[in-house]
């Protein structure tokens, strides 16, 4: 299995401030996954175009098989995830960012403010993370236990 895990942010890509989300993503993946796999990361600025054409390549020519993005799915102008993802998505998976969101309104009332998504384009699953650090472990024990049967499902 080969895992994406996409780091959008402006800043991050420029330098200017470490990604923590990205390692972070990778750290959950070593330690929840059993089976074989292989992960990367790449570190990417926001906006519609850069998000969709990243997306797009790791779906058609990387034939990846599982793509987490972290960041860009607030109100800000420059946070253009769920735009790029509803322009790259065949099928969109509405209940990840349901779940990914209630449970974050546990922690915390700003959750509502993540327009997070997921969904499949041929046979790569594409799941937004939000960009905050805190967010990452939650999020992901929450939705994990779905993904391997979806990607049974698309593979
Ligand atoms: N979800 C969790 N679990 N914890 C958080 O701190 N931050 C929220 C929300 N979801 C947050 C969260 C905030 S403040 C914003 S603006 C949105 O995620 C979008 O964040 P992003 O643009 O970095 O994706």
């Amino acid at each position: 299995m080969h895992i994406v895990v996409v780091t959008i942010s402006d800043r991050a890509s420029k330098g200017i401030y470490e990604d923590l989300s990205g390692p972070l993503i990778e750290d959950w993946l070593t330690t929840a996954i059993t089976s074989p796999f292989d992960v990367t990361r790449r570190i990417i600025p926001d906006g519609f175009e850069s998000v969709r054409d990243t997306l797009i390549d790791l779906c058609d020519q990387e034939r990846v098989d599982l793509v987490l993005t972290t960041g860009g799915t607030g109100p800000a102008p420059r946070d253009e995830t769920p735009e790029a993802m509803r322009a790259v998505l065949i099928k969109e998976l509405l209940g990840f960012g349901e779940l990914m969101r209630r449970i974050s309104l546990d922690q915390t009332p700003t959750a509502i403010l993540s327009r997070q998504t997921a969904g499949t384009r041929g046979r790569t699953l594409i799941i937004n993370l939000p960009g905050k650090p805190a967010a990452i472990q939650l999020c992901l024990d929450a939705v994990f236990p779905a993904i391997p049967y979806c990607l049974h499902l698309i593979g």
